[in-house]
């Protein structure tokens, strides 16, 4: 059914109460009704189609499902019978997990052929790091450190997807996350709250563009509201235990900066904060985000997350949970059948009220209209776009661009990288060496199993025809039978621990080759949610593969694919060159290659920090003093008596094959008022032979203040590219508003004092400069 619908909204706000009335026959649908002139503004059409709603249909509007189901068959079950009923009835306001234009186009229909008001459906999806084309997991491509990249790619992202129907991702995820034991940290930008901020909004931008109804763009969701990557041990889903200000100052700057960047949509979270499970926290949701930050966007609760507040002990039952979550300004229900089941009569009791509702409807309804689906329902069922914008070429070489900027050079003694292409041998080993999934990563949309391209073809694309390649997988990570494809999202990993045969032709290999690429690391399901770990090492016996390749040759590459920051000890000891490839999507194979051999000039920095030892965990730079922070030769101090407290590789560290230098740290002035402002500044040569990239970060600590502050923070960086030999004055505006935090008056506020000011290639870097701020 072809309608317009952006008339109908306007011809009903002018329209008398009587004649509505009137218009609410049963055959009556938004789409019948008369062009009107002129375009109302999306608030007086919202209004509209609120007002001929009855209970049933606003309570649908805050329903969303899943439906993984395929709406163009049969229905199999009896929760899908029940779906395709509230479907028919229009009680059911999103659903998730509905992919391709055919599957959508028919779920739709289901709408728009049955529901009395015909209200368009919004389809949602887990697009985290690209869509069919995969691009780095998020975290390995925070490590590129470079917000237009970022932005791009999620374009690219939402141009796959909204080609494909969508219309709203779950992403980005912006919780600040600072244990590496938690599985979920691939998902995210890492441990700093700065950074978290600038690649949300980057992300965001990207996903949404400026203008919501393009048919190229889709609305953005900002998640997990919040504390969700503070879970006490790294256990997911676990309870956060955090202060108020650590709350403000470190986990919702995120949040902030992504409302201002006007966010569609924001995601709650499973976790309990301080004993409020987050889905039930009106403080956050309603006062705060809601309230004092006027962000009118749209709050979806997590997957069956008001439900599982009776698991939390927080609500008695559902109807209980329903109550509880409405009332926080938990607008949609994900899955937990509560708002359908219990709204009606909730309001009955008055336990909700209308005005409640209705705020929730309207955000839902709105965000519709701003995607442009009161227009045209299926604006996004373009089966030629699905067939021709999706898994470009155009896509792929971006997606390359992106994992190659994402890969961190770690260790490069005595110039061990880049290879000559024309090396005579190479060794290429290890379980991850031709895994064509694993660097897909978690949460790879429709990244189809076993597409990207491995390391070994990658490696193969780029040598000389006069080297020759010995491949030898050595051992295998996991077992298997336990290889599910695309099962496995929801399946756990079994290891393999016992079978080393392939090592013996591991090591012969080696023994051959002037050189040996060692891939090593985390198979792709080893991160992402449900995935946290006690044991960042490496699994089942890759530490055997290591030690014995190692014994007959020295000359190791490290390549490690992984999506959490691991345990390094080792490796770091005996390999003279390491690079922290993480799960890089589907051009991982091709982008490594162009690192190994040169190509391109690595140029990655750590968004988190990789300890020496798990224990360490969490483990973040911008830690608190303590009142006992350096060993005095005795054992009373704020340290570990068998490890050091420090990072092994710090937050913000990445080497290049280039070096740079960094001249003394200027100030314009020493001193600055409340509202002023000082230029920091910093002279960076290129020392080396090659021109390359470098990530220039500034660092700043308020000395004294109302409540202990960090040793250091970022507050701002510039990624700068710099030919052999060039140098370049780099300049930071240090403005008040960066040096504000949430102080002991529960207030944002600078407070007056001095501060010491850092900027260098990584959150180590020593020489300082100090001014001070004036009232
Ligand atoms: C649960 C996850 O926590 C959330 O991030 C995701 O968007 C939903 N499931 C939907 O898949």
């Amino acid at each position: 059914m072809k309608f317009t619908t952006s008339i109908f909204y306007t011809t009903v706000v002018t329209l008398k109460l009587s004649f509505i009335a009137l218009l609410l026959s049963s055959s009556t649908s938004v789409q019948n009704l008369k062009p009107s002139p002129k375009i109302a503004p999306i608030e007086q059409k919202v209004d509209s189609v609120l007002s001929l709603m009855r209970l049933n249909e606003k309570i649908g509007q805050l329903v969303q499902y899943s439906g993984s189901w395929d709406a163009t068959g049969p229905t199999s079950s009896q929760g899908d019978q029940h779906k395709l009923e509230k479907l028919k009835r229009g009680e059911v306001g999103s659903m998730l997990n509905v992919t391709s234009v055919a599957s959508i186009r028919e779920t739709q229909k289901i709408i728009m052929e049955h529901s009395r008001l015909k209200i368009p459906l919004i389809f949602a999806y887990d697009v985290i790091h690209g869509y069919k084309t995969i691009f780095p997991i998020p975290l390995g491509e925070s490590a590129s450190w470079d917000l237009d990249l970022m932005q791009k790619s999620a374009e690219i992202a939402a141009r796959e997807s909204a080609a494909s129907g969508l219309q709203w991702t779950f992403a980005p995820m912006i919780d600040v996350s600072r244990d590496a034991r938690w599985g979920r940290v691939m998902e995210g930008a890492g441990e700093d709250p700065f950074l978290n901020s600038k690649i949300g909004v980057a992300r965001i931008k990207g996903f949404q563009g400026d203008d919501l109804s393009s048919k190229f763009t889709i609305a953005a969701c900002a998640k997990h509201f919040a504390g969700y990557g503070f879970g006490e041990a790294g256990r997911d889903y676990n309870t956060v235990n955090i202060g108020i200000h650590e709350l403000h100052n470190t986990i919702l700057p995120p949040f902030k900066a992504a409302a201002e960047a006007g966010v569609a949509t924001f995601m709650n979270a499973f976790n309990d904060i301080d004993g409020i499970p987050a889905t039930g926290h009106k403080a956050l949701q309603r006062d705060l985000l809601k309230g004092e930050w006027q962000w009118e966007g749209l709050m979806v609760s997590d997957w069956g997350s008001i439900g599982e507040m009776i698991a939390h002990g927080y609500a008695k039952d559902k109807r209980h949970a329903a109550e509880i979550a409405l009332n926080a300004g938990s607008d949609m229900d994900m899955e937990s059948y509560a708002y359908e089941a219990h709204l009606g009569a909730l309001l009955e009791e008055q336990k909700i009220t209308m005005n409640q509702l209705d705020d929730a409807v309207r955000r839902v309804l709105r965000l519709k209209f701003e995607l442009g689906l009161f227009d045209d329902p299926y604006k996004y069922c373009d089966e030629e776009r699905e067939k021709n914008e999706v898994y470009t070429p155009i896509n792929l070489a971006f997606a390359r661009e992106v994992a190659k900027k994402s890969i961190v050079l770690l260790k490069n003694d005595k110039k061990m990288l880049p290879l000559s292409k024309d090396l005579k041998s190479l060794a290429v080993i290890g379980p991850l060496a031709n895994d064509k999934d694993s660097p897909l990563g978690n949460w790879r949309g429709k990244g189809t199993y076993n597409s990207a391209v491995s390391l070994l073809e990658g490696i193969k694309g780029m040598v000389g025809k006069n080297t020759k390649i010995y491949y030898e997988k050595g051992v295998a990570l996991t077992v298997p039978s336990v290889e599910l494809g695309t099962n496995q999202f929801l399946h756990p990993l079994k290891f393999n621990t016992t079978d080393a045969s392939g090592i013996p032709a591991a090591v012969a290999a080696a023994k051959k080759a002037e050189v040996v690429v060692l891939a090593i690391g985390e198979n792709a399901y080893q991160t992402g949610e449900g995935r946290s770990q006690v044991d960042i090492g490496f699994a089942g016996l890759q530490n055997e593969l290591l030690e014995a390749v190692y014994k007959v040759n020295k000359n190791i590459v490290i390549v490690l694919m992984n999506g959490r920051p691991m345990d390094l000890s080792r490796v770091s000891q005996i390999a003279p060159s390491i690079l922290e490839c993480w799960h890089l999507g589907s051009e991982s194979g091709n982008a490594i290659a162009d690192v190994v051999f040169g190509d391109y000039n690595p140029s990655g920095k750590l968004p988190v920090s990789f300890p020496h030892h798990v224990g360490q965990e969490p483990l973040y730079y911008n830690q608190k003093n303590t009142g006992r922070p350096n060993s005095l030769n005795h054992v009373t101090f704020s340290g570990y008596r068998d490890a050091p407290k420090s990072a092994l590789y710090p937050f913000g560290f990445g080497l290049s094959y280039t070096t740079f230098e960094y001249g003394e740290i200027t100030l314009n002035k020493n001193v600055m008022t409340l509202n002023g402002e000082i230029i920091a500044s910093v002279e960076v040569k290129n020392t080396g032979d090659v021109a390359g990239e470098e990530v220039v970060q500034l660092y700043v600590r308020d000395m004294v203040g109302s409540l202990v502050r960090p040793v250091k923070e970022l507050k701002g960086f510039e990624k700068i590219h710099l030919k052999a030999g060039a140098s370049t004055t780099v300049n930071f505006i240090i403005s008040a508003d960066l040096l504000q935090f949430y102080t002991a008056n529960n207030k944002w506020e600078v407070e007056p004092g001095t501060f010491n000011v850092w900027i260098g290639g990584d959150s180590t870097t020593e020489p300082m400069k100090s001014f001070s701020v004036v009232e």
